[in-house]
């Protein structure tokens, strides 16, 4: 049984004082939440240390960054390590979301090693893929994911494979309301699932537009274990509204 997952990724939203408010009311609305849901918040560093005792105060939601250096020191200016992200008791962290590679010229070799060092350092790391507008409309979506998953994941044995989580989200479905079909989804999550050997026990997430109101469509096809969302993780109650139909 692979886990189901529900992780927000609060991109650049929220000061840290909008981030307690917001976790004191989510955490009001966990126990509507079936204990099958693994609920993340992936937040933004300035945040992590005012989330990190209330969310140590119960199980239920675990405490997620959106990315990391692939050095776990060194001088690299501006940017935060691994260690730092586990001292705040950060469990997961988001790894090669498009956004990054779009506006930090993040590449496959970069992801490959900030994967490698987070699993050192005791973080699940959530590799995200997709395909951009241009891929998909030539058809070669798997192949390119299928690139960017092999990439990512060389060299982990099957235990370390066993702790990542895989976000396939389709660039032109981010933030536009036009989600993929969840048909299509599945059959790109299965293409990556088979990729390489290791990956049939690894939660695959699907991410663009999920909503409270289509997420239910995604979690019952059977590649799909959970959601990797954006705007509907930025209110609490929409959140949990989510994550009680992921379920
Ligand atoms: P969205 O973002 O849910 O707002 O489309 C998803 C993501 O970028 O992870």
């Amino acid at each position: 049984m692979r886990q189901r997952i529900c992780a927000g990724n609060w991109k650049m939203y929220k000061t840290a004082s909008e981030a307690v408010e917001y976790a004191g009311r989510f955490l009001d609305l966990v126990p509507s939440i079936p204990a099958s849901v693994e609920v993340v918040l992936c937040a933004p560093f300035t945040a992590l240390d005012a989330l990190s005792p209330i969310l140590r105060s119960q199980s239920r939601v675990k405490l997620g960054a959106q990315t990391m250096h692939w050095q776990c020191e060194g001088p690299y200016t501006g940017e935060i390590s691994a260690p730092m992200l586990a001292e705040f008791g950060v469990q997961y962290v988001i790894l090669g979301h498009s956004e990054r590679r779009q506006y930090c010229g993040e590449t496959d070799e970069d992801v490959r090693r900030k994967t490698a060092t987070a699993l050192r350092a005791g973080l699940r790391p959530i590799v995200a893929v997709g395909e951009p507008s241009a891929i998909r409309e030539l058809g070669n979506q798997r192949e390119h994911v299928e690139f960017q998953i092999r990439a990512a994941l060389e060299g982990l044995n099957e235990q370390e494979l066993r702790l990542v989580t895989i976000a396939y989200e389709p660039i032109w479905a981010i933030g536009t309301g036009q989600n993929c079909d969840a048909a299509d989804a599945n059959e790109t999550m299965r293409a990556i699932r088979s990729c390489l050997p290791g990956l049939q026990d690894v939660p695959i997430l699907y991410g663009g537009s999920v909503k409270a109101e289509n997420v239910a469509q995604y979690t019952a096809q059977p590649d799909i274990d959970g959601a990797l969302v954006g705007g509907a993780s930025l209110d609490p109650r929409t959140f949990a509204a989510l994550a009680r139909a992921a379920a």
